[in-house]
């Protein structure tokens, strides 16, 4: 044992001078405008009050087309049931012609004409399938997340859709869980920028536009944070942690607007999240301001029983109370509630509350004035939105490493110059697997893959070999799973390749007779990341990684083309192989993106939202850790990792370092970073407690393009609170900015500081900003050294 010190974590108490304008400082509810519209309450009591109870409690129930759990609980037709306004909501009902069927049942035949709102699992793109979100979250370009967002609302609106489940805004700082995919990574300011995004893509500001729609935030609450990485399992946290992180994206989205909120399958700190009046009443409505309606993920009421916290009455009266007001799928609300409404058990006022939440959302979307759809099928592939998906596609590839090759020089851009490329792996032209997981409407017929794109671009110069399956035999139990919902996902993508070894032996013979091989490796995507998919490995599937290993010991220079929308475990790779780029799950026009990149069309100038880890066991692997009292050498960048260090916070096989950090991302240029300056090097607490949101200081610098092509880099700035009553990260991004630069151009960059960026949590979980100092660095990713401060005194 090395010297016995305990480091205690002292919560100091609050300056007295400053307590006052602490709590003034805590955020107020925003109420959303639409939702709070006199007019528009007054049309929902005037409804309110002519309903019978089982009415209201049809327009808290949302059932799936197509699933038993609806009519199978209550024996009634579809049809049947519209027409006796039982059904508030329908998921997985798309298109014109089918929505409208059941549009005119609700509308023309049940007894109030309460319009149905049709849901759907609208993630990155409705027909036309943009890369995954966390994809998208490597842009770091908000603008190109509202377009995506716009462009599926559109579409979705188009096919009577008015109600999307997304964005998810979880943070995910473990890509085990497979649902990392649908999030925006690890950090919540970043994940914030996009919420907001994702929220004005979809709702506009206006839900009445005919081609808005609401979204439903997801999964309230915590969700992203499930204990070793696997899928449903309980998220426990501090408070503090559980505000300052996990919940900040679901304020900022419901701060942009956001009119409805889905409820998660975990338990947060011991209590489901879908039976939780803390999250669901105390912080979503109380503090937030949040007046749309909640809804319960897929049978997330019934699965209450087995949390074990009561018996099917007991969890639909626990959930209704907590303020989840619509059930999804279960049929509970439907059927258990309005005998405890009339044995008193639970006041009608409870019922009343939720249906208000329900139908003011329906009256903003302007469905009761505008139930129909009335344009056709909506699938054409406008070569506009083509190139959109194209162009945003090429934004969210991170070049990960582009080191010179002996005699060679760096790899890419590819200049070939009649030089043959040899395109290998089994992710090379998979159509389906280039859609990501969650592209529900999106046609796997019209992706171009990369071996199309490539053969667009130099034709018979390329050749192909697939090299392996995507799975390999002893992969059975994954199989499986893969299969497990029908034929429909069986698809010849996930068969084993009968003999691995023969193809790794054709693609080397391929390899050896080219200039330069291109390898396509990754997981399958469709239903090895997602919903159910979290992995205790995180290396290629199959025998990909010894094809990789045979295709560079042909001494052939290799660029590897990462597709995998989680941070994988690349540590052989980033020895060994020149050139990586990571391109997730890119959409329809993956073959194009990823060409455009190889090529130099595009300079890439995505970021890492996630860490790359070098081991498994490092997960939960993210920058914004906080400090230890033994920090390892390698964690205070004084000297590399070495072997004469004990007692300290390290792993004794491995590095702590990620292999590539969150922020990174190479570029065919190169950028440098003057001096930061600070417009105040001293503020006090006080002005920036009163400031609320406005800024009280600006950091500024130039950043120049010192390379020989035009590039767009993402400029970050971090702080580091070194003094605060409760303990800071290391490191938070409180700042980015994308900024093109012609070659040799300069750019004066800033960054205004204020009370939304320098705040923390105190011990009474109240958020403040005490006298400190703030170490802030500017740069390229977040081991960024560009270095300046700020003083914040009583
Ligand atoms: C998922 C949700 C999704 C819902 C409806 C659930 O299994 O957790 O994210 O929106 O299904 O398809």
């Amino acid at each position: 044992m090395g010297k016995n010190v305990f480091t205690r974590l002292v919560a100091f108490p609050l300056l007295a001078g400053l307590a006052w304008s602490t709590a003034a400082a805590q955020s107020k509810p925003v109420p959303n405008r639409q939702l709070a519209s006199k007019e528009l309450n007054l049309r929902v009591e005037n409804l309110l009050r002519k309903m019978t109870l089982d009415e209201k409690l049809g327009q808290l129930s949302q059932y799936s087309a197509g699933f038993a759990a609806g009519p199978g609980v209550l024996n009634l037709s579809w049809d049947e049931l519209v027409a006796r306004g039982q059904v508030g909501a329908m998921a997985n009902v798309v298109g014109a012609e089918e929505t409208n069927h059941y549009q005119h049942i609700a509308v023309e035949k049940s007894r109030l004409h309460i319009p149905i709102m049709f849901g759907l699992d609208v993630i990155h793109g409705h027909r036309t399938i943009f890369p995954v979100p966390l994809a998208l979250a490597a842009s770091w370009d908000p603008k190109a997340v509202e377009l995506v967002a716009r462009t599926g609302a559109v579409e979705a609106r188009a096919d009577g859709l008015s109600w999307v489940f997304s964005p998810l805004v979880d943070i995910a700082r473990d890509p085990r869980w497979g649902r990392i995919v649908e999030t925006e990574g690890e950090d919540p300011y970043l994940g914030s920028a996009l919420a907001r995004a994702w929220i004005k893509g979809y709702q506009q500001d206006d839900l009445s536009k005919p081609d808005s729609v609401a979204a439903n935030v997801k999964t309230y609450a915590a969700y992203g944070a499930p204990i070793a990485g696997r899928d449903y399992n309980a998220a426990d946290m501090s408070e503090i942690t559980l505000r300052q992180v996990y919940l900040e994206p679901y304020r900022a989205a419901v701060e942009a607007g956001a009119v409805s909120m889905m409820s998660s399958f975990n338990t947060v700190n011991g209590i489901p999240a879908s039976a939780n009046p803390f999250t669901l009443t105390q912080i979503l409505r109380k503090e937030w301001g949040f007046d749309g309606f909640v809804a319960s993920d897929w049978e997330a009421i019934s699965e209450l029983v087995t949390h074990s916290i009561g018996d099917a009455p007991t969890v639909a009266r626990k959930a209704l109370e907590a303020g989840l007001d619509a059930d999804m799928e279960d049929g509970l609300y439907a059927t258990v509630i309005a005998p405890q409404v009339r044995s008193g058990k639970i006041p009608v006022s409870v019922v009343n509350e939720a249906v208000r939440r329900v139908l003011r959302v329906k009256f903003a979307l302007g469905l009761f004035d505008h139930p129909y759809t009335t344009s056709g099928p909506s699938y054409d592939a406008t070569p506009e939105r083509r190139a959109l998906a194209r162009k945003v596609a090429g934004e969210t590839l991170v070049l990960l490493k582009n080191e010179p090759v002996e005699g060679a020089g760096k790899l890419l851009p590819l200049s070939i110059n009649g030089k043959t490329v040899a395109l290998i792996g089994p992710l090379a032209d998979n159509q389906l697997e280039m859609l990501g997981a969650w592209a529900v409407s999106g046609d796997p017929k019209y992706v171009v893959t990369l071996r199309t794109a490539l053969q667009e671009r130099i034709g018979e110069r390329l050749l192909y070999a697939e090299g392996c399956g995507l799975l390999s035999g002893q992969d059975e139990n994954i199989l499986k799973q893969v299969r497990f919902l029908g034929p429909q996902v069986a698809l010849n993508d996930h068969e084993p390749v009968p003999d691995d070894d023969k193809s790794i032996a054709e693609a080397v013979e391929t390899a050896k007779k080219a200039d330069v091989a291109i390898l396509a490796l990754g997981e399958p995507t469709n239903w090895m990341e997602g919903e159910a998919a979290s992995r205790a490995h995180l290396g290629f599937t199959g025998s990909q990684e010894r094809l990789l290993e045979a295709v560079v010991a042909t001494g052939k220079p290799v660029i590897l083309v990462v597709l995998s929308a989680r941070p994988l475990q690349l540590k052989w790779a980033a020895k060994h192989v020149p050139a990586i780029v990571e391109a997730w799950s890119p959409g329809m026009e993956a073959g194009h993106a990823v060409t455009d990149l190889l090529f130099g069309d595009v300079n890439p100038s995505g970021k890492l939202p996630a860490s790359f880890p070098r081991a498994v066991g490092q997960e939960p692997l993210y920058y914004a850790q906080l400090p230890t009292g033994r920090p390892a050498h390698e964690d205070l960048g004084r000297m590399p990792r070495t072997g004469e260090e004990k007692f300290v916070s390290r792993y004794m096989d491995e590095d702590n370092s990620a292999l590539f950090p969150f922020g990174w991302g190479l570029s065919y240029t190169t950028f440098k970073y003057a001096q930061p300056t600070i417009s105040r090097a001293e503020v006090p607490a006080r002005e920036i407690l009163a400031s609320r949101r406005k800024h009280i200081a600006t950091v500024g610098l130039d950043v120049t393009n010192t390379g020989s092509v035009a590039g767009t880099e993402v400029v970050q700035l971090y702080i580091r609170n070194t003094a605060a009553s409760v303990e800071q990260p290391v490191r938070e991004l409180k700042g980015f900015a994308r900024v093109t630069l012609a070659a040799g151009e300069t750019k004066h960059v800033e960054f205004p500081l204020g009370f939304d960026e320098l705040n923390f949590y105190n011990a009474n979980v109240q958020r403040t900003v005490e006298p400190t100092t703030y170490k802030i660095w500017v740069g390229g990713n977040s081991l960024a050294t560009a270095e300046t401060s700020l003083k914040v005194v009583e």
